[in-house]
């Protein structure tokens, strides 16, 4: 079955069938990042054009390491190498990527809505790599193939018990997460203080908790978030120690949880804030695993989307595919 989608701007509304088609696709590229030569020529010839005007690591080094695995070639655009800084706008830099004839352009941006902007603004393949507290999908698109990898029972993560913790009002990682994992029938519980878990994200279909104890009490899967403190433009809790101590998942709080928990973070992490040390590096950590599988996520989303960027028939975009 084809993937649906011409861009990946989020995750709200995209059906099931496409989230497992990326999940499945990104399976068959993980062995390729074990070889010893990392290269297969599935996007010769295509440009991927990596625009990126918030600081990042993960994820515009995964992006890179993907379009290159798949022979790629690619172009790092950052905010303040660009023209943005001469007070260029966002729609006439696509315009102007776009004469170029790029195959797919990864965009991060501060403001929540620049990646459907810039989709407007361009015929090739747009890919929201995190814009303002709208989405992440990338991030939780890895995320979910993380949890289905250890808890998928034949591929499925139905009825998985997820909580997912922190600052759930500034999170795109959240959004994300929420709607694909609810789309999958995951069972989803949202845990925080009530100024960073407000009543409306009920409205989502998950359960909120404003205790960390009971939030994951018998869950399968911990998804910590990071302290958005650059974000908050009010005081949204008394101090961080406070914050820490009530919502910092360490060993005690993790005995809550299934014996067999599973912990995720998308990092960057405050280690002591809201994930103690012990934890993170732990037994029980999936952290670094969502980094790596990363990689195959993006090649997957690259391959569906930029093999068939200009012009391409499906066959011809297939042909090139894993070898
Ligand atoms: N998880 C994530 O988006 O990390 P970066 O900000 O380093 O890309």
């Amino acid at each position: 079955m084809p993937f649906a989608q011409r861009h990946l701007l989020g995750l709200e509304g995209i059906p099931a069938e496409d989230i497992v088609h990326v999940l499945d696709t990104a399976k068959s590229f993980v062995e390729i990042s074990e070889r010893d030569i990392k290269k297969v020529p599935t996007l010769r010839g295509k440009t991927v054009i990596n625009l990126f005007y918030e600081n990042s690591t993960r994820t515009r080094t995964s992006f890179e390491i993907a379009a290159k695995r798949l022979s790629a070639d690619t172009i790092n655009i950052t905010a303040s190498t660009s023209s943005a800084q001469k007070g260029e706008t966002l729609a006439d830099t696509a315009r102007n990527l776009e004469a170029m004839r790029p195959d797919a352009i990864v965009v991060r941006h501060p403001s929540s809505g620049a990646p459907r902007l810039l989709a407007q603004a361009v015929s090739s393949p747009v890919i929201n790599a995190g814009d303002g507290q709208h989405e992440h999908p990338t991030q939780a698109l890895l995320d979910l193939f993380t949890i289905r990898e250890k808890k998928g029972k034949n591929g499925s993560i139905a009825g998985l018990e997820v909580a997912i913790v922190g600052d759930i009002l500034h999170s795109r990682v959240a959004r994300s997460n929420l709607f694909e994992l609810t789309t999958l029938g995951a069972k989803v519980r949202l845990v925080g203080p009530p100024t960073l878990l407000p009543q409306e994200f009920a409205s989502f279909g998950a359960t909120l908790h404003h205790n960390l104890h009971a939030g994951i009490e018998g869950v399968d899967v911990i998804m910590m978030l990071r302290i958005q403190r650059e974000r908050q433009g009010a005081n949204f809790f008394p101090s961080i120690d406070e914050y820490s101590k009530l919502f910092g998942l360490d060993r005690a709080a993790v005995a809550r949880a299934k014996p067999d928990v599973v912990i995720l973070h998308p990092g960057p992490m405050n280690r002591g804030i809201e994930i103690s040390s012990e934890v993170a590096d732990g037994p029980y950590s999936l952290i670094l695993d969502q980094v790596t599988n990363g990689v195959a996520v993006r090649m997957a989303l690259l391959y569906l989307l930029a093999a068939r960027g200009r012009g391409d028939s499906e066959r011809e975009a297939e042909e090139r595919a894993v070898s």
